[in-house]
């Protein structure tokens, strides 16, 4: 079942205001709590986004027109070209969950495709979509395309979405020459699949043609007479160039008649024909090039009873015709007919009930990095947690905490002395409050001689005297170690400096292994494109036994939980199934035993190979009967040479994000950062300390 559906097009002028205004009188005839959500505006924040002004008024929605939407097109462009696509997606991401977490349903609305760069926008328009973890319902403007022309677009459109992973519930061949409306559908629905429904609505002039009130303000024109005419629609216009009688044998119904304000007799004759039984209506009159008409025509004009509009323009006739040519119809909020007919058109053309079974039927198991980091900070903030950072000397580490400390994820100690990182937060020209943090500098620290004392209490069995004890509290691994065993923090996040042995040794001395866990082992969180798969061990263990092994796997797959990812457990090695043979291969198999035996509620495979256990049909191929191959989300490693060097050559190839190494089997959480690590990594770092920290009160 979704809650949300993704409104998106290929070119502008598609109609989608008529599936917008259907779906959401659908929608409201079953819920009160309904939002309407456009992530790129076209207009600024002066000028409303004429759709978001229609529908947030049409059907009363309570939510503010501010919450309807995150960046003006503007903004959203040049966000882009600073390479901050990233803030961008996860702006609206953030917004949409707030939305969806208070409605029943939200229909999100794609951009309008006003630029030349159609293929940015529409890449850009999936993005946002699978991001945001919901389906789309696509709409292509059919007008002027033959058939083979409309399939050729729907299954090269429907191909973008699923390939990038985007369920399509609906696809809507609009515009299509009436009459044509069974033979399109049926054409289309042998090449599209049975899960995305196939519509196909007409083309309504009442709805595509401008109204003369919309060609007024597109040319920002003087209205001379007929203002309550202007709602009179415009289907095609012509150039009043000729001698009378011939201009006369042009006018068909709707005709707007374009002309310089001196040609006085096309436009008495004009406004004659279009009360005459014997030719059509006309729409509206331009008169062009600034002149406007003689005072004995105007005293004519004013005489009549029906007098259609008629606008006076600046521009040359030919011009105008060109500008006219370019207007589209839109439906604004105070049109009620149109809207009403928009409406019927989506009741008469859309299977409501086989678009309704399409909604509930919906499943997504997909997780966007971006979607998976969102979900991490949301979590972090939920409860915040207390986080030590031993590394104040590190530029990376403070531009971390500024972005922690302004959108209030953590609390933070730095360790460090203080002028120090006073001068440091100005020299990186950091915004953030110093007095939102505490600074401790273990060398003069008040709790220097007590964390002492109880290191030497905790390992004098192991040899460690009193003042060895001290001289180890000097070091800001051990200082910080210490603050979380004594809870004087909830975890620690160093290595920006200091080796990984360096940083996570004190904490394997005296924080020690959760109990039933013998082995601190780790995990790295791989956001590929469109899955999130947790690959373990990667940077502790180098040869683990198979007893560690198992370990790492349930360790790992507890991981995998903590942070919403279904774990499905590979435990990798060069053969799959029983027909490999090897010292190696066997304790692979083992440890997968153990895991069976210790874990029964745990879906688990080995030994298996890389590509059987990620890929559907190798995996299907390969171990037919298994409930892991081909979807496996938890990688489990024969030995730390396999796992590093696999986890760095994905980062490497793919561009994927890694998150971690984050450390299991500790009692009290720490974590290590690698020294080539990013302020995003250290931010990341922080985020999932912070959530094991929570976990670990439980
Ligand atoms: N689980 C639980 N306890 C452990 C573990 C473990 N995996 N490893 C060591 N310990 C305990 C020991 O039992 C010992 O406890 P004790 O002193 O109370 O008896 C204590 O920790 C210290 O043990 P040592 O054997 O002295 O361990 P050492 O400190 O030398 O090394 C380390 C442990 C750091 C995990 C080591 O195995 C190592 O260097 N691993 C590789 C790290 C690395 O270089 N990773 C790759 C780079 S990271 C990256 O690329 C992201």
């Amino acid at each position: 079942m979704t809650n949300a559906i993704y409104l998106t097009t290929t070119e502008p002028f598609s109609g989608k205001s008529i599936f917008a205004l259907g779906l959401m009188a659908l929608l409201a005839s079953k819920t009160d709590k309904l939002s309407y959500f456009k992530p790129i505006i076209a207009g600024g924040k002066k000028e409303k986004d004429r759709r978001l002004d229609l529908i947030k008024n049409h059907f009363n929605l309570s939510q503010s027109y501010e919450e309807m939407f995150v960046f003006s097109r503007k903004k959203a462009i040049k966000e882009i070209n600073n390479g901050n696509e990233a803030f961008l997606i996860d702006s609206i991401i953030e917004k949409f969950k707030k939305l969806q977490e208070s409605s029943d349903f939200v229909v999100v609305e794609g951009t309008d495709f006003l630029d030349a760069n159609t293929n940015v926008e529409f890449d850009g328009n999936i993005s946002i979509a699978k991001n945001l973890g919901i389906p789309a319902a696509i709409i292509l403007n059919c007008s002027r395309r033959s058939i083979p022309e409309i399939v050729d677009l729907a299954q090269a459109t429907l191909k973008g979405f699923l390939n990038k992973g985007v369920q399509v519930l609906v696809l809507v061949a609009n515009k299509v020459e009436e009459g044509k409306e069974e033979e399109i559908a049926k054409r289309l629905k042998l090449v599209i699949p049975e899960e995305t429904l196939v519509t196909t609505i007409p083309m309504h002039m009442e709805l595509s043609n401008p109204t003369m009130g919309e060609i007024k303000e597109s040319l920002d024109a003087e209205l001379l007479f007929g203002e309550n005419l202007l709602t009179n629609r415009v289907d095609h216009s012509i150039v009043g160039a000729m001698q009378l009688p011939n201009f006369l044998t042009r006018l068909g119904q709707n005709t707007l008649v374009v002309t310089p304000g001196d040609r006085g007799d096309l436009i008495i004759g004009a406004l004659q024909a279009n009360v005459s039984r014997k030719f059509g209506k006309v729409a509206g009159i331009i008169v062009s090039g600034g002149i406007h008409p003689e005072p004995s025509i105007v005293k004519l004009i004013e005489g009549l009873e029906t007098i259609v509009p008629i606008l006076q323009v600046e521009q040359g006739t030919f011009q105008v015709v060109t500008e006219v040519n370019q207007i589209r119809a839109r439906i604004a909020a105070a049109d009620k007919e149109k809207i009403s007919i928009a409406i019927r058109l989506f009741e008469k053309w859309v299977d409501e009930k086989a678009l309704a079974e399409r909604i509930v039927a919906f499943h997504s198991d997909s997780l966007t990095p971006r979607m998976f980091q969102y979900q991490l900070v949301k979590r972090a903030k939920e409860k915040k947690k207390h986080i030590v950072l031993p590394e104040g000397d590190d530029d990376r580490i403070l531009m971390a905490a500024d972005m922690l400390i302004r959108q209030n994820v953590v609390d933070l100690t730095i360790l460090g002395v203080k002028e120090t990182i006073e001068t440091a937060v100005k020299r990186l020209n950091l915004s953030f409050d110093l007095d939102k943090i505490g600074i401790e500098n273990p060398e003069t620290s008040e709790k220097f001689e007590g964390y002492a004392q109880t290191l030497y209490e905790l390992r004098k069995s192991k040899g460690v005297t009193l003042a060895m004890a001290k001289d180890l509290m000097h070091d800001v691994s051990y200082f910080g170690t210490m603050m979380v065993f004594k809870g004087e923090a909830d975890g620690m996040v160093s290595g920006a400096i200091h080796t990984t042995q360096h940083t996570i040794r004190p904490a394997l001395q005296f924080v020690k292994t959760k109990p039933g866990v013998s082995t601190v082992s780790s995990v790295f969180f791989m956001c590929l494109p469109s899955r999130v798969s947790v690959f373990g061990d990667c940077a502790v263990i180098p040869n683990p036994t198979s007893e560690q092994l198992a370990d790492i796997a349930i360790s790992s797959a507890d991981s995998a939980k903590m942070l919403g990812i279904e774990p499905k457990i590979a435990m990798l090695s060069y053969s799959s199934g029983s027909s490999g043979e090897g010292e190696d291969v066997d304790k692979v198999r083992k440890a997968t035993e153990l895991v069976r035996e210790r874990r029964p509620d745990l879906k688990v495979e080995g030994p298996i190979q890389y590509d059987a256990a990620v890929d559907p049909e190798v995996g299907k191929k390969k171990m037919p009967d298994s409930q892991v191959a081909g979807q496996a989300s938890v990688l489990i490693f024969p030995d730390l040479n396999t796992g590093n060097n696999t986890y760095k050559a994905v980062q490497r190839e793919t561009g994927a994000l890694a998150i971690g190494p984050m450390l299991q089997g500790l009692n009290k959480p720490v974590n290590d950062l690698s020294r080539g690590c990013t302020v995003a990594d250290v931010f990341n770092t922080v985020v999932i300390t912070s959530i094991q920290a929570q976990e670990s009160a439980n």
